[in-house]
């Protein structure tokens, strides 16, 4: 038993479309928090979401649902923030980043002003960036303004794996590590299958003709999951509110489970300046340690590409927010 375990496990949302709401409703079901709070710049959303919600309390583990007002901030657990600008005609890539950056610096701004206890979790896109700014404005230990970072990439690693190997999901430990982005990038050296490495799991397996081909497939295929998923439905939702329920979980049980989350490194990997996903220990204090794994030369300079392409970004920023 920790200090403050008797205290709620209160989690608020920030954003109450398709990604937050589906988060909600994966949350509630889990048993996890013992209050939800969703919060949305455009009230009567979050009012709808709130409830089509409770009307599901019957069926969910015991959990309040309410619509979250800015004191919210001040004795919550956790808060997500899904909250996002959507490109507007004409819109160019970086005017669309400076307006998500507002967002997330007023929402930061607003939590802040309430001396929050708690962990910041950012998933809105491009999250590696939002989370760097987001933690940047806080002031805070780096620990406790995260992103999702790779998590959700890692599930979608993990399946195709599953797939192609057959084996159980739950059997294979594999990540992806870098921006949650185009630049991203498969730690195959880190990859098991049931404690087995890969190379010896592989080991007279028929499976794949030409195993380096099947390989940078399965990469492929990660890298362009949710493009296809846009391409199908307009955005995607499902997956990534269960990534953020495991992500959550880790918190609210102060369980130091190894997630691939965003963090702003502090020299790890020869990097600064700069969040992107990693393995990380989340306990009830977000972050509690990056782990700093033996990569050999070509995932280190993948992740070295990585950074510099988020790097580049955050210096576009910086110097617009600076003229
Ligand atoms: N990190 C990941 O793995 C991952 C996966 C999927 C989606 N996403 C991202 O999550 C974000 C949300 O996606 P979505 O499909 O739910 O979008 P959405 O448009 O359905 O919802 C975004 C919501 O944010 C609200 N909002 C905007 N500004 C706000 C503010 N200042 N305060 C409170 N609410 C505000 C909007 O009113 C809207 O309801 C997007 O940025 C998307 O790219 C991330």
């Amino acid at each position: 038993m920790n200090d403050d375990s008797w205290r709620a496990r209160k989690v608020v949302i920030v954003g109450a479309g398709a990604v937050g709401s589906t988060f909600a409703y994966a949350l509630a079901q889990s048993g996890l928090a013992d209050e939800i709070v969703l919060r949305d710049a455009n009230p009567d959303l979050a009012m709808g979401q709130v409830l089509d919600l409770v009307h599901g309390q019957a069926f969910f583990p015991s959990v309040q649902i309410r619509q979250a007002q800015v004191e919210d901030y001040a004795d919550a657990r956790l808060i997500v923030i899904t909250a996002g600008a959507k490109q507007r005609p004409g819109e160019s890539r970086l005017e669309l980043l400076q307006r998500n950056v507002k967002i997330i610096h007023g929402i930061m701004d607003e939590i802040t002003l309430q001396k929050s206890p708690a962990v910041v979790l950012i998933v809105s896109n491009p999250v590696d960036i939002l989370t760097y700014f987001a933690h940047q404005r806080s002031g805070w230990p780096r620990g406790r303004v995260i992103g999702s970072g790779t998590v959700l990439d890692s599930a979608r690693f993990r399946h195709l794996l599953s797939q192609r190997c057959g084996v159980d999901v739950h059997n294979i430990h594999a990540y992806i590590l870098g921006e949650h982005g185009d630049s991203e990038f498969a730690a195959w050296s880190m990859t098991n299958m049931a404690g087995m490495p890969l190379e010896q799991f592989c080991r007279g397996c028929a499976k794949c003709d030409d195993w380096q081909a099947a390989r940078r497939q399965i990469m492929e295929e990660v890298r362009h999951s949710a493009y296809h998923i846009i391409d199908y439905k307009g955005a995607t939702w499902f997956a990534v509110g269960l990534a953020l329920t495991r992500i959550a979980a880790a918190i609210l049980r102060n369980q130091h489970g190894v997630l691939t989350v965003s963090s702003v490194l502090e020299g790890e990997y020869g990097l600064t300046g700069v969040s992107l996903g990693i393995p990380c220990i989340l306990s009830q204090k977000g972050v509690e340690k990056v782990l700093q794994v033996d990569l050999p030369p070509d995932e280190h300079n993948a992740l070295l590409k990585s950074a510099a392409i988020l790097r580049e970004i955050i210096g576009q920023l910086e110097a617009v927010a600076a003229a």
